[in-house]
């Protein structure tokens, strides 16, 4: 992993390039605009309604751009079908997870590798799956919908492994969870980029987490980049601290809160 990111190459994973994206009238992004290396992880932070969620679901082809380009392994996929993009190795953990809850978690697994044809290796990433997520393992045959909230999202998680992507997005993965959850989340999440080189596209609440995980990130505001870095040097800046990281000088004011506290549904 690299500490931060250098001038603009072509061996950048994933290009978005001055895209504008809206919900009829309602424009979401306003032109963005941001890259990610192959094995990195890059956070992307924003106040509630900033436009994070459009913004993924652009990228993932959910949402189709007004403008500008989207590349992905030197690939133009601005615009194209969900399922094509799944199948060039990019797929998303959407925000509030989204499983389905009368499967099993077998079957929720599996339906990540409907774009799959490789039998042998889809059984290989099931296991690998399996590992990393201990619980899911011991809950197979049970219905997705009975599992709690974290589990649900490792199983959000393991399903989008399951396509076996070469970068995922991730949604707020830490929402409505414990801290312990949490941490345990963000230790996965770390050894999904350290062990199998995936790359990984992170929103977050919880800034003080993402910016240690993460080697660069993006501040999103309004539809709009208003600020990136490494996260080393967004950790040092005084407006990071104060409003993404609820650290004022002399801490008079104590802890702020950047984003009102949703809960996964
Ligand atoms: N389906 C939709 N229809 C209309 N407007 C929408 C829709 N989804 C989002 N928006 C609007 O687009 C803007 C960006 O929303 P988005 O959900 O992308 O923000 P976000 O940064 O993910 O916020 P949060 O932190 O609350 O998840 C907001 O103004 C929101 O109201
Ligand atoms: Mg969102």
């Amino acid at each position: 992993m690299s500490s931060q990111q250098t001038s603009s190459t072509n061996d950048d994973l994933l290009v978005v390039s001055s895209v504008e994206a809206a919900y009829g009238p309602i424009k979401a992004i306003r032109g963005v605009s941001l890259r990610v290396k192959p094995q990195s992880i890059v956070t992307l932070l924003g106040p509630n309604g900033a436009g994070k969620t459009s913004l993924l679901k652009t990228i993932s082809g959910v949402l189709e751009p007004r403008r500008g380009g989207i590349t992905f392994c030197g690939e133009a996929i601005a615009g194209l079908d969900p399922a094509r993009i799944v199948r060039m190795g990019l797929s998303h953990v959407p925000e509030g997870r989204e499983v389905f809850p009368l499967l099993s978690v077998h079957e929720n697994l599996l339906m990540g590798a409907f774009t799959r044809e490789d039998r042998d290796a889809v059984a290989r990433d099931l296991e690998v799956a399996y590992g990393y997520f201990p619980v899911l393992a011991e809950r197979r045959h049970q219905d997705a919908g009975l599992l709690s909230g974290g589990q649900q999202q490792m199983l959000a998680i393991a399903r989008a492994l399951l396509s076996n992507p070469q970068m995922i997005l991730m949604d707020e993965p830490s929402l409505g969870l414990s801290p312990k959850l949490t941490k345990e989340i963000f230790e996965i999440i770390r050894r999904i980029n350290g062990e199998q080189g995936k790359s990984i596209l992170l929103v977050e609440q919880n800034a003080h987490m993402a910016l240690q995980a993460a080697d660069y990130g993006y501040v999103l505001e309004n539809g709009r980049i208003v600020l990136e870095d490494s996260c080393d040097r967004l950790r040092q800046k005084e407006d990071i601290r104060e409003f993404y990281l609820g650290m004022k000088q002399q801490g008079v004011r104590g802890e702020r809160r950047w984003k009102k506290k949703k809960t996964w549904r």
